[in-house]
């Protein structure tokens, strides 16, 4: 069987794929040295985007217009780029199987390529309310938003409702911006979700009950600490009713999911050590395998300003760790290492007319400031995690981009505390004097 050579290969063409090919061409990349491929039909884009704009009824963000690197405010990489700079991007094209002993990935086609160095950036997928033993799961009329092909189809079912009425399943990131976009769309939402909160992964319940209020204020019903035990159908396959744990039952045709995420380790699982669910990497991203290195999703890296490892699903890891890897891979090419990575966790979202930042670690006591003014329009306010008197973590609803560089500042140099009620007094005034 024919075998192909390739310098470096990328798997997966997504967020992190498309920021590692921008970092090979930097740092110097020969015509047919890079190989990407994809199981997505278009070149890499800036996912964040499928659940905001993306969905508006008006003016709707649609490629090419968010190719990355637009989301960092960076050159935006059309399928022509890759085609100008040497690097063949093999879109619709699955790797199915690897070998890291003798270096080489086969596709969904039966193509063998051998690989000097193997990028791993797979990315993660939906959890299925089926994989739950959810009865009716697969009914029609039940949606989960990962990629371009999930957001079309939503936008079509959105289109199809028509001003009705929709179930969001989950108050994480998801069920929190679907559950707006919906609500633009002029259909009325009821979430479901079994925590006590909205995002409980990051929000405090004082926190969370301010952005309760508000989706509320827009109409949407919100139903928590229960869950979906089944769905029904109609008899074409049409989900009707969404029936609850706690024995209600809610009238529906449109279900959108956002249950939470896996990380994607076929066909690489077993052949990489793993960690936290991930494949363990070093801080230059390196796999226990020799030149195999794994980014964004689906690596479990050092977290160097913690002291631990930990798996992080979001945009800007998945940005920054693909470049540090590039960096890494050219840097060992001339017997030379990078600096560690070190990363400063940065989370945030966007919904309605609302915008919030995170940077650092949730942990420790939470400090809230700004609250009792926040219903007001175009108001800030924010939290402080503390822990052992250091700020941990700082976050900031309503922040200019200034004031969210203060917020990550903080969060970098963790400032010893003495009294929280100063941080309260003091507000987003604490982080402006770090
Ligand atoms: P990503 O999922 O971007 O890409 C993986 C790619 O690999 C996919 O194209 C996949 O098809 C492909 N692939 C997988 N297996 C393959 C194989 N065997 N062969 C070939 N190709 C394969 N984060 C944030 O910080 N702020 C935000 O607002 C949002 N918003 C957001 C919205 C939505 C709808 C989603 C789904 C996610 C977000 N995120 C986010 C999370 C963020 O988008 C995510 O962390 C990054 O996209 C991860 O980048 P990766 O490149 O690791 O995976
Ligand atoms: P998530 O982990 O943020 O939230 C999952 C939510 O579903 C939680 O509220 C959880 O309690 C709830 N849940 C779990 N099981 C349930 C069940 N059986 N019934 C009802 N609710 C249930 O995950 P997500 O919102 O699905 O997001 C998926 C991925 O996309 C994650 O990797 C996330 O980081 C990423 N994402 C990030 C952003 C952002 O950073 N702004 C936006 C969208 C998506």
């Amino acid at each position: 069987m024919a075998v192909t050579f390739c310098k470096y290969i990328v798997v997966g063409g997504g967020v992190a794929g498309g920021y590692a090919a921008r970092e090979f061409v930097k740092l110097g990349l020969q015509p047919g040295e890079l190989t990407i491929f994809s199981k997505e039909a278009a070149a890499p884009y800036e996912r964040p985007a499928l659940s905001k704009a993306y969905m508006f009824p008006d003016a709707p963000a649609r490629l090419p217009g968010f190719h990355v690197c637009v989301g960092s405010g960076g050159e935006r990489q059309l399928p022509e780029w890759y085609a100008e700079k040497g690097i063949e991007l093999k879109l619709e094209t699955e790797i199915v199987k690897a070998d890291v002993e003798n270096k080489t990935v086969t596709t969904d086609k039966g193509e063998v390529y051998e690989y000097g160095t193997l990028l791993l950036a797979t990315g993660s997928t939906f959890l299925d309310l089926a994989d739950f033993k959810t009865a009716g799961a697969d009914a029609k009329g039940i949606f989960y938003l990962r990629d371009l092909r999930d957001a079309d189809k939503l936008v079509d079912a959105i289109k199809g409702t028509n001003g009705g009425e929709a179930v969001v399943v989950g108050g994480g990131y998801i069920g929190l911006e679907l559950a707006a976009c919906l609500t633009v769309n002029k259909i009325k939402v009821t979430m479901v979700f079994p925590d006590p909160c909205f995002m409980p992964r990051l929000f405090t319940p004082e926190l969370a009950s301010f952005y309760e209020g508000y989706y509320e204020g827009k109409g949407v019903n919100v139903i928590k600490g229960t869950s979906v035990t089944a769905f029904e159908k109609d008899d074409n396959g049409q989900v009707s009713k969404v029936l609850l744990k706690d024995g209600r039952t809610l009238e529906s045709t449109l279900v959108v999911v956002g249950v939470g995420a896996k990380p994607v380790l076929a066909p690489f699982k077993g052949l990489l050590e793993e960690e936290k669910g991930g494949f363990k990497v070093d801080a230059s991203f390196k796999t226990s395998a020799p030149g195999v290195y794994a980014v964004g999703d689906v690596a479990t890296f050092p977290m160097k300003m913690y002291g631990d490892t930990r798996r992080v699903e979001h945009v800007d890891h998945a940005r920054k760790s693909a470049m540090q890897a590039v960096q890494a891979i050219k840097a060992a090419e001339k017997g030379e290492v990078v600096d560690e990575y070190d990363y400063l966790p940065f989370f945030y979202s966007r919904s309605f007319d609302l915008s919030w930042q995170f940077y650092g670690d949730n942990v420790g006591e939470t400090v809230i400031w700004g609250r009792e003014g926040a219903a007001a329009p175009g108001s800030k306010f924010g939290a402080y995690w503390v822990k052992d008197n250091k700020v941990m973590g700082a976050f900031l609803e309503g922040g200019s981009a200034d004031e969210n560089k203060l917020i990550a500042k903080v969060a970098r140099e963790q400032p010893t505390v003495n009294a929280k009620e100063d941080l309260v007094a003091a507000g987003l005034g604490f982080a402006s004097k770090i």
